[in-house]
Order: structure tokens, then C-alpha cells, then sequence
């Protein structure tokens, strides 16, 4: 089993967005997604999408864009919610009508083979400079879900290492290691991909690649070409 990152495909499949509005490169960016996907990944691997997942607003709006995701090669793509994703399901009922292969994390953990998963959205950090005082609560919450994620992980995995999937950067837009970032270095964390960068100031600055043994990913569907990034397992 191979294990692949691909970030905020942000599909919108049920409705017109047209995403070139934010660069040339988006252009029909779906195409590319699958054609590289289809190239690089056997049904037996594991695709992890960490969030801006989806543009629609609903989740009966979003099926379009989950069955597309699902019917990609994988035996299983994991999935975390984006500051994007406004469809996520809201019940067990809802998550109990996803296609299959999807599987979303909020503060779980999964065990794939022998590999431990686990992950949530996280949230904007207090020294981030885009932080405003109504992102207190949802920074806490995320905090709190990452823990819980991360200490049901670290009752499964038998000395493998964790992988934790999160939306936003465990780095400030300027670089800094966030509160996430510490409690990630608080386990036996042993890679960590995550999206929502998608400027190239941000990208310059995100330390990525193995830092104090842990392995750091930024998989932005953009900022990777569209093609998912495989990890060191
Ligand atoms: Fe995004
Ligand atoms: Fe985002």
C-alpha cells in the first residue's frame, strides 16, 4: 500500500465556479487531478485529502463532486474538512450516505493496514496574522479535536508512527510552528500533510520535508501541480 496527498481540489462540479478566476493553472484543474491520480495510484493505496473539498454549500450539492472523488483509483481517501467545505455532513445519518471509499475525519483516528490515521480541519492560529478575535472559539475547538485525534491514534499504532491529516498549515502564514504544531510534537507523529496555502509567499515559507523526525507535506492541489504527492511511509 502506497499513501498519496492531494489538498483542496475545491471541485464544484454541481454548480459554475470557474476556479481560473484565481490563476491560469486552474483551468479545467479537474482534468489534471484525474488524469495524474489515474497515472499514480493502484486501488490498493490511500489518498489523503486534506479539506477544501467541495464549493457547494450543501451536502446533496456536494455529491457530485464525492462521487467524482470516489470513483478515482483507492482503496480508501481520507478526508478532513476545509474552512471551504460549508457540506460536510452534520449527522451519522448523512455520513451513513457517503460514497464508500470516503472516510472524514473530526478528531478519529483509522487504522489501514498497518498504518495509523488520523486527523481534523484545524483552525487559523493566534500569532497568524489573518487571526481575528472570532476565531478564538473555533481554534480551541480544532485544538481540542486534534488532541483527541491524535490520543486515539496513539492507543492504535504500535510503534509505526502516526500520519495526521489538517487542513490548515501547523505553520503562521509567515512560518511560525503553530499550538497544533506542538501538540503534533507532543506524539509519535510521523508524517503530517495539510492544504490551504495557496500563495506563493505562503508556500515559500512553510518549512516542509523531515523536520525533528517528522515529516512535513503541504499537498495544495496548486501549489503540487495537481498531482498527488506520495509519502514517505
Ligand atoms: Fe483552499
Ligand atoms: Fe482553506
Amino acid at each position: 500500500m502506497k499513501v498519496w496527498a492531494l489538498s483542496d481540489p475545491h471541485l464544484s462540479f454541481s454548480q459554475d465556479k470557474p476556479m481560473h478566476i484565481f490563476g491560469e493553472h486552474w483551468r479545467e484543474h479537474w482534468k489534471k487531478i484525474a488524469q495524474c491520480w489515474k497515472n499514480r495510484v493502484a486501488p490498493e493505496d490511500v489518498v489523503l485529502v486534506t479539506g477544501d473539498i467541495s464549493w457547494a454549500w450543501r451536502l446533496k450539492d456536494a455529491m457530485a463532486d464525492l462521487d467524482w472523488l470516489h470513483q478515482l483509483p483507492g482503496r480508501h481517501k481520507l478526508m478532513v474538512r476545509g474552512n471551504h467545505d460549508l457540506w460536510w455532513p452534520k449527522s451519522e445519518q448523512e455520513m451513513a450516505g457517503l460514497p464508500s471509499s470516503l472516510l472524514l475525519l473530526t478528531g478519529e483516528a483509522v487504522r489501514v493496514d498497518g498504518e495509523v490515521f488520523c486527523g481534523t480541519g484545524g483552525w487559523l492560529d493566534p500569532q497568524d496574522p489573518y487571526f481575528e478575535p472570532l476565531d478564538d472559539s473555533p481554534f480551541r475547538r480544532e485544538l481540542a479535536l486534534l488532541e483527541r485525534a491524535l490520543e486515539r491514534a496513539a492507543g492504535m499504532e504500535s510503534g509505526n508512527g502516526i500520519h495526521v491529516l489538517i487542513h490548515f498549515p501547523p505553520y503562521t502564514s509567515r512560518g511560525k510552528p503553530t499550538a497544533f504544531d506542538a501538540l503534533i510534537h507532543q506524539h509519535p507523529v510521523k508524517t503530517v500533510t495539510f492544504g490551504h496555502f495557496h500563495l506563493e509567499e505562503e508556500w515559500k515559507v512553510t518549512p516542509q520535508g523531515g523536520i525533528a523526525g517528522v515529516h512535513y507535506t503541504l499537498a495544495s492541489a496548486d501549489y503540487i501541480g495537481f498531482a498527488p504527492v506520495q509519502l514517505p511511509i
